[in-house]
């Protein structure tokens, strides 16, 4: 499979978004990820349902919706009406995330689970064939902007095996800190989509940015 580029919104311009999200829909991005910050499960707030829904209703490709809230099973069918394809929650907020995986996926939608550097790839094994698609953070969630952890090329080949082993189609996503000098390495590692915030919105022309990651050749 080819890899798959999800440019985070959280970079953008927030009093022009409309600008920027048509400059995602002219680009090779493939989906559109959106950082849901609640000031409890991460020190930061960023936006929430009324910011995705006006984002949906510009874009034109699938929005890749990551909660980085407490309660998240709470909120699932708010994010749903507001346009997610994809509704990752974390697993260090999860209590019940098998139910809430099936929820996400009764809904229609893909379900994902995002984990934080310090959790363990081996904690998802009995739910990963319910897994659409693991967020796997490479940085500590909250900010845009960090630096990449550079453990988090051992983690994803250890991911990817338990993904085999399970002969399971989750798909490996890799978000914070992603770059140009990152990317092959990951994709070699076993990832299937890159998320990047700061490396495309900060560069000078994010299309041509955008086009460079989805070039990235391993
Ligand atoms: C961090 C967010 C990321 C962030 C990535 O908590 O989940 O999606 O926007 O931004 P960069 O690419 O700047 O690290
Ligand atoms: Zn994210």
């Amino acid at each position: 499979m080819n890899h798959l580029i999800a440019p985070s919104i959280l970079a953008a311009d927030f009093a022009n978004l409309q600008r920027d999200v048509e400059m995602l829909n002219k680009s090779q991005a493939d989906y559109i990820h959106i950082d849901i910050m609640d000031g409890r499960f991460v020190p930061n707030i960023s936006f929430g349902i009324p910011v995705c829904e006006a984002i949906f209703k510009h874009a034109q490709k699938p929005l890749d919706v990551h909660l980085m809230i407490e309660k998240p099973e709470d909120y699932i069918q708010a994010f749903h009406d507001a346009g997610a394809a994809t509704i990752s929650v974390h697993y260090e907020a999860s209590t019940h995330l098998h139910r809430t995986l099936q929820k996400i996926r009764d809904l229609g939608l893909r379900a994902g689970i995002a984990i934080n550097p310090h959790t363990n790839v081996q904690l998802l094994e009995d739910v990963i064939e319910i897994t659409d698609l693991v967020c796997v953070m490479s940085v500590n969630p909250g900010f845009g902007g960090q630096k990449f952890i550079e453990q988090t090329y051992t983690k994803v080949r250890r991911l990817k095996e338990i993904i085999a082993d399970a002969n399971a189609t989750t798909l490996i996503e890799i978000d914070g800190g992603v770059n140009i000098d990152n990317a092959p390495l990951l994709l070699e590692a076993g990832a299937d989509v890159l998320v990047a915030g700061s490396f495309v919105f900060k560069s000078e022309d994010p299309i041509h940015t955008i086009q460079e990651l989805k070039n990235v050749q391993f």
